[in-house]
């Protein structure tokens, strides 16, 4: 081995131990109550960021009137957050940036270009991926609703560690051989077995399922695995099981056991396929949204990419607002207004599945992002 790989390989283990050791002193989660003022930032990122965003903003503004106008809560645009910006620094989030976002407490974020190779930007780490190692929102929660087939699922994604935790590290050591890492630690993999146990615990339901390939990936996944078998016992009466991953995504297909399931816990990578495949029943992945939850911070997001085709053929003021606003959704609750996110929830419900007066197709033939945000507005009952 070469110096020089040694020394990457050496780096890799230094911080995520690091990082171990951050895990160990963290706080307990933020109570948003205790607060003076809850900061609200707004981040609309790339492609159709600006304009879906725009529109959850203005949609999230219009609920909480009341808290803003005495100060309860106050809203932040963040406006450096741009494949452009991140290209010149050279970083997933420009310094200045980081500190802005650092200076709210929940922030909600349009979709960022990710490059890739061939792309005419640098090859930087996702701004996405990023966002959640500095902001350490381990948990990714998606829901999935189809209430017609039965279908009720919520699914804890790990989002701090697996292939993503130094996915932009890994190493050549010759030019034939490439190697990545995957990363599982005691606190990571504990604390959210915990979330997906406790919510699960609070919202009624009776089953967790733990989703790994801990047959053939045997040191990271089985340590994932004994950690959730170890928080299932200390819950005696929530019934879990363990599936792996490549019987698990065709199981969702299976319409007899898929409703079944009720809250999903699993590795950065696994929740990360598994979650476009669910949202796919639910009418795809325009129309999911998704926590990231840390201990201090949360970020609110669409499940998918930025579309900078749409905005390249002039069509980004079409596209579909929907999984900001059902991202819109989550913030709400998450920060205790359960009512009005319940409101939210029930208009966009009667906009997307049950009315349907407006419709969004991408392009001119339907509604723009702005009509549709009208539309649900206006659908918020008392
Ligand atoms: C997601 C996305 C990201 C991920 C990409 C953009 C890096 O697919 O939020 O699911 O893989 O986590
Ligand atoms: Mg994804």
């Amino acid at each position: 081995m070469t110096e020089q790989v040694r020394a990457a390989f050496e780096k890799i283990i230094e911080l995520q131990l690091a990082r171990v050791e951050k895990m160990k002193a963290e706080d307990d989660f933020i109570d948003y109550a205790k607060l003076p003022k809850l900061i609200i930032g707004v981040c609309g990122g790339d492609g159709i960021g600006p304009a879906i965003t725009e529109q959850a903003a203005r949609v999230l503004k219009f609920l909480l009137k009341d808290e803003i106008a005495s100060g309860k809560i106050e809203f932040r645009d963040i406006n450096g957050l741009t494949i452009e910006n991140r290209a010149a620094v050279g970083k997933a989030i420009p310094d200045d940036v980081l500190a802005e976002l650092k200076e709210c407490h929940v922030i909600l974020k349009g979709p960022t270009t990710t490059p890739r190779k061939g792309d005419p930007w640098p090859n930087i780490e996702s701004a996405n991926v990023a966002m959640r190692k500095e902001l350490d929102l381990f948990a990714n929660m998606r829901p999935v609703k189809v209430p017609e087939e039965g279908i009720d699922w919520m699914f804890f994604r790990e989002n701090t560690e697996g292939g993503y935790a130094v996915g932009s590290m890994g190493i050549n050591v010759t030019e034939d051989l490439a190697i990545d890492f995957t990363i599982a630690t005691t606190q990571g993999s504990d604390r959210i077995a915990r979330l997906a146990f406790d919510y699960a615990e609070r919202m009624g339901r009776t089953r967790v399922t733990a989703v790994t390939k801990a047959n053939v990936i045997k040191t990271t996944d089985g340590k994932f695995l004994d950690i959730c078998k170890a928080v299932a016992a200390e819950h005696p009466d929530i019934a879990f099981d363990d599936w792996y991953i490549d019987i698990m995504t065709a199981k969702l297909v299976d319409q007899k056991r898929r409703r079944d399931f009720q809250v999903m816990v699993l590795p950065n990578l696994y929740g990360d396929i598994l979650t476009d495949e669910a949202a796919e029943f639910q009418g795809g992945v325009g129309t999911a949204g998704s926590a990231n939850v840390g201990k201090r911070y949360a970020m609110f997001e669409a499940i998918h990419g930025s579309a900078p085709r749409m905005v390249q053929e002039g069509r980004d003021k079409y596209a579909d607002p929907c999984s900001m606003l059902r991202a819109a959704v989550m913030l709400l609750e998450h920060i205790g207004e359960t009512e009005k996110a319940a409101r939210l929830e029930n208009a966009l419900n009667v906009c997307m599945f049950e009315e349907k007066k407006l419709v969004i197709t991408g392009r001119d033939t339907g509604a723009t992002c702005a009509e549709f945000a009208d539309y649900v507005m206006s659908k918020l009952e008392k």
